[in-house]
């Protein structure tokens, strides 16, 4: 299996990517570090921990980053409600948080790991930022970094930036300038995934199997919030799962098509901060940094996600 970091912001959607993970022996988790971003850093590492006592899994997590380097910090408590987890219940952590920051965390398993470890950042890269430039040697040895964050086209926070991007941009900018190989799941790519009631139905029906445990009942209570939110304001079928995509294309990468690209993130505080301008047509000339998600098999996902999610 390959050795994964979960870095994110739980947050629905980053929730399901960790029981996406745990669900996949084609990776193996070593450890879920947390970062501010859907609501401040105690709650996103509380609902970490809630995610993993949800599965019983003993998974270490370590908390990071509670704020961005140099913008003031964002939360999205209209997306997902005042606990980041807002919807359906859910069982109380059963153990701690581990006294190591995330950052040093990411560059302990990084050194240890040369070349293997792949970093899954869902929310904003302050930590992923953090740990490049405490340790500007563990950049050659990164594996890979599969982002959900940033867009092709427009934000959903500003007209120009998404959420993760804007949350600090300077962090996201250290990360694409770093040389390390990259893979960007923006809203273009996301926006294509969207939790309707027909793809909800069958997780919620895993929980119906005899002797199975409440993990479908709880995903689809964590959708059906999320969804309401994208109901009301984009009039949409249901909310797009955006983190889970990036555990998705470590699985199966053949549901997803991406093209080689120059991204640089405006860091300029202007209107269009936190934006990430993906140079589609080459019209920079400058060297691709980063493999941007076009299309995606939205079907395939969610009966990947589905079959995985019974597996709990
Ligand atoms: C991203 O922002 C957060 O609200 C979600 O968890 C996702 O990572 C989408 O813009
Ligand atoms: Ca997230």
């Amino acid at each position: 299996p390959r050795p994964v970091i979960l870095d994110g912001d739980p947050g629905h959607d980053d929730a399901v990517n960790i029981l996406l993970a745990h669900a996949s022996p084609e990776v193996q988790v070593l450890g879920v570090t947390t970062t501010f971003g859907n609501v401040g850093l105690d709650r996103t590492t509380h609902n970490a921990l809630t995610t993993l006592a949800l599965i019983g899994a003993s998974t270490p997590v370590y908390a990071g980053a509670d704020r961005p380097l140099l913008v003031p910090r964002l939360s999205a408590e209209s997306v997902h409600g005042q606990t980041g987890l807002d919807g359906p219940l859910l069982p109380a952590p059963t153990r701690q948080a581990e006294a190591l920051h995330a950052a040093l965390f990411i560059i302990q398993e990084v050194r240890a790991r040369p070349n293997q470890v792949t970093l899954l950042p869902t929310g904003p890269l302050t930590n992923v930022a953090l740990a490049l430039r405490l340790a500007p040697d563990i950049a050659p040895l990164i594996r890979q970094i599969v982002w959900m964050g940033g867009s092709l086209d427009v934000g959903n926070w500003t007209p120009a930036a998404e959420f993760n991007a804007l949350c600090d941009p300077h962090a996201a900018q250290i990360v694409f300038g770093s040389g390390v190989p990259l893979v960007m799941f923006g809203l273009n790519a996301t926006h294509q995934a969207i939790a309707t009631p027909e793809r909800i139905a069958p997780i919620r029906a895993l929980s119906g199997r005899t002797g199975a445990s409440a993990v479908g009942e709880v995903v689809a209570g964590l959708l059906e919030f999320f969804a309401e939110h994208h109901r009301e304001r984009y009039g949409w079928e249901g909310g797009p799962l955006h983190d889970p995509l990036t555990c998705a294309y470590l699985i199966a990468p053949e549901l997803f098509g991406t093209q080689a690209m120059y991204v640089e993130v405006d860091t300029s505080g202007g209107p269009s901060s936190g934006r990430t301008n993906c140079d589609l047509w080459n019209l920079t000339g400058r060297k691709p940094n980063a493999e941007v998600v076009l299309s995606v098999d939205a079907g395939g996902f969610y009966t990947l996600l589905t079959e995985r999610l019974g597996r709990l």
